[in-house]
């Protein structure tokens, strides 16, 4: 731990469902605590399938009435070189679960662009958030969620990939061999510049890289989501019991 570091906060829930449940729930708590104090709260949004539900949770009856949803402003960690209507674009996912149906200006939706040169669409997605956050030193989300994939990755940090050596950069455009194909995501820097992270992990597959992503060596080339430590943030594991199993 370093100085201006906070102990992680883990929490174990019975399952997937209570999962999204937590996480729809301390969406609900920070974007309330934000716009209240700042009269806006911003949000990155994470992609793969974990939470999906979480969206469709906060579009639903039971929590999307807490929020000031114009007052929210919605980004992404990461996406895929792919159309916004793809079945693959984080964007397409959000949009479907939550965004479509929640009163959020379009304005507020800032996605990154899936389509043409990666490193221009990187270039791009770090212009929109520095005029966002008034060319600050570093982005300062209200809110990061992340997911963990089984090899350690987070966002589109993927293990070994140049993005992540990236001290300057807000964004990059990554290539990932594995994939055979570029990313754009958040780098590790302007995550850990945020007042809250959040990881959402479920199921079996996850229990073995979360014992060694939490409990193992630091070696943050083969296990990515160790470079996540908010200076000065809350860092939050929400997890499931399957998840949890080796820890
Ligand atoms: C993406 C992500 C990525 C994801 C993990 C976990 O675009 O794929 O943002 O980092 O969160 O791969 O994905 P699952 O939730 O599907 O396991």
């Amino acid at each position: 731990m370093e100085a201006g570091e906070e102990a992680p906060k883990i929490r174990v829930s019975d399952n997937a469902e209570e999962v999204a449940r937590a996480a729809a729930e301390r969406f609900v708590e920070l974007a309330q605590s934000a716009t209240r104090a700042r009269g806006r709260f911003a949000v990155a949004l994470s992609g793969g399938s974990t939470p999906k539900r979480t969206y469709e949770l906060l579009a639903g009856d039971r929590f999307s009435g807490r929020v000031d949803w114009p007052k929210v402003h919605v980004f992404f960690g990461d996406e895929r070189m792919v159309p916004p209507d793809d079945a693959e674009s984080n964007y397409c996912m959000a949009s479907e679960a939550m965004l479509s149906r929640l009163p959020i200006p379009p304005e507020n939706v800032h996605r990154i662009n899936g389509l043409g040169d990666s490193v221009a669409n990187a270039r791009l997605y770090e212009d929109e958030l520095r005029t966002f956050f008034n060319d600050a030193a570093w982005p300062n989300f209200d809110l990061v969620l992340l997911g963990m994939g089984d090899d350690g990755h987070t966002a589109s940090l993927f293990p070994g990939t140049q993005a992540l050596d990236e001290r300057e950069a807000w964004v990059a455009a990554n290539w990932v061999e594995k994939l055979n194909a570029y990313r754009v995501t958040l780098t590790a820097p302007a995550i850990n510049r945020a007042a809250h992270v959040i990881f959402l992990v479920t199921g079996a597959n996850k229990a073995a890289p979360l014992r060694e992503v939490l409990k193992g060596e630091l070696d943050t080339h083969r296990l990515p989501s160790q470079l996540i430590r908010p200076l000065g943030g809350s860092l939050e594991w929400l997890v499931d019991k399957a998840a949890a199993a080796r820890l």
